[in-house]
């Protein structure tokens, strides 16, 4: 399966371009998001219109057109994939790759990215045999650039030979395979906590915060992606359920305690939950407004779920992962927050003001361990649970994740 993976796909100018409408379809199937550039040649075959209605996402094609260059730059394209796949790879798109060439959107979110690439080659079998195009490969090759296919057999103008495209369903395969590689943390049980809790006051009145729950969601995702198996309980969020992760929908701070003991035992535990440090002693029935009464609420201690995990003996997790929101102070503040609750690692999030992650789309992340702090950079949600997933690799498997 290729749930919640990015796919950029890049189709070039061939025939088989029609094809590549077919391994839309497929991967979405299999639960990827597909996002489309199409070169110049290859709209003298298919259009824009039908990649974006396969994919259901805006289909790009140039590079200078890009109105909305600042919504979303042909930089960010690439970045915000997990594998650039270029099917059909013509000829040309190889060789512009080989030789760093960026004269349209395709080359240059080729040349503009890091992330792997998987090319399925499609032209006329004397091109496929010149050796201009086997040196590109050779080069592409050496630089850890991935291939499926050509395949022999009948070409376009009733010639056969070398050079037709590997079929969908073998490009879904290879892109399987390349994900599978990946599966660092496989055979390792996860246990993560996302979203606020709601205490009740009363049958129809609670106390909550405003953790929307889409870090912890999101590390939920990233060890799934990792193959871990992952059982993520959750205070109610409007996140959708992460693809390929057991959710334990709860409400209160206790029901969140509950769940994640009946989890245990786990390798690991990230607790991203805002949980409600305090609770109300809930009226069983609805408080009634009293001319001139104000109800006083009397707040009780909720237990917490960190501390609890982190010292739970035998049944402790490998490696427990807790988090804290900090606006001054940032790394002493973590450093003694870890050792009061007795957990790992702490990512203590910068949330003072000159930030910008109170409301904002990035997180800026010190991890605190052990050993002293890393500071990470400003970045997305998304990208803070890719890197939490592989630095829990790393800790588990060293030499795996390298
Ligand atoms: N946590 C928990 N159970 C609680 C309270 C907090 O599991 N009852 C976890 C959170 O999921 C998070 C960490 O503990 O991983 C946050 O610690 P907390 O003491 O709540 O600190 P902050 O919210 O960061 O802020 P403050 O130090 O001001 O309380």
């Amino acid at each position: 399966m290729l749930h919640s993976r990015r796919i950029l796909l890049i189709i070039s100018g061939g025939i088989a371009a029609y094809k590549a409408l077919d391994l839309i379809r497929r991967l979405r199937e299999r639960g990827a998001t597909v996002r489309c550039i199409l070169t110049a040649g290859a709209q003298q075959f298919i259009t824009p219109l039908s990649a974006a209605a396969l994919s259901g996402e805006k289909a790009y094609t140039d590079l200078f057109s890009l109105t909305d260059e600042s919504e979303m730059g042909h930089l960010r394209l690439a970045q915000e994939s997990d594998l650039l796949v270029v099917a059909p790879a013509s000829a040309d798109i190889l060789a512009k790759m080989a030789g760093g060439i960026a004269d349209d959107l395709a080359a240059t979110a080729l040349l503009a990215t890091d992330k792997p690439i998987l090319v399925a080659p499609a032209m006329n079998f004397r091109m496929w045999g010149h050796q201009a195009t086997q040196d590109n490969l050779a080069r592409l090759a050496a630089r850890g650039v991935r291939r499926v296919g050509p395949n022999a057999g009948p070409l376009a103008e009733n010639e056969s030979g070398m050079g037709r495209m590997a079929e969908p369903l073998e490009i879904v395969d290879a892109i399987e395979k390349i994900f599978a590689a990946d599966a660092l943390l496989s055979g390792r049980r996860a246990l993560i906590t996302s979203g606020p809790t709601q205490e009740p006051i009363d049958p129809v009145r609670y106390i909550a915060n405003r953790s929307s729950g889409r870090q912890g969601h999101a590390i939920a995702a990233a060890l799934a992606r990792l193959g871990a198996e992952c059982v993520l309980v959750s205070g109610p969020t409007n996140e959708p359920d992460p693809p390929g992760v057991k959710v334990v929908h709860i409400e209160t701070a206790r029901e969140m305690l509950a769940a994640c003991e009946a989890v245990l035992p786990a390798d690991i535990a990230v607790c991203a939950a805002a949980v409600a440090d305090w609770r109300a002693d809930a009226a069983t029935a609805k408080l009634k407004k009293k001319a001139g009464a104000v109800p006083m609420l009397k707040l009780v201690e909720n237990p917490d779920i960190l501390a609890t995990l982190a010292k739970a003996g035998n049944r402790r997790p490998k490696l427990v992962v807790g988090f804290a929101a900090e606006t001054e102070d940032i790394v002493a503040n973590a450093q003694a927050k870890r050792a009061r609750k007795g957990c790992d690692w702490i990512l203590a999030n910068d949330v003072s003001p000159a930030s910008g992650v109170f409301g904002g789309e990035n997180n800026t992340i010190h991890l605190v361990d052990e050993h002293g702090v890393e500071d990470w950079p400003a970045m997305s949600k998304r990208d803070v649970g890719d890197r939490l997933a592989r630095r829990i690799a790393v800790f588990f498997a060293p030499k795996a994740a390298e």
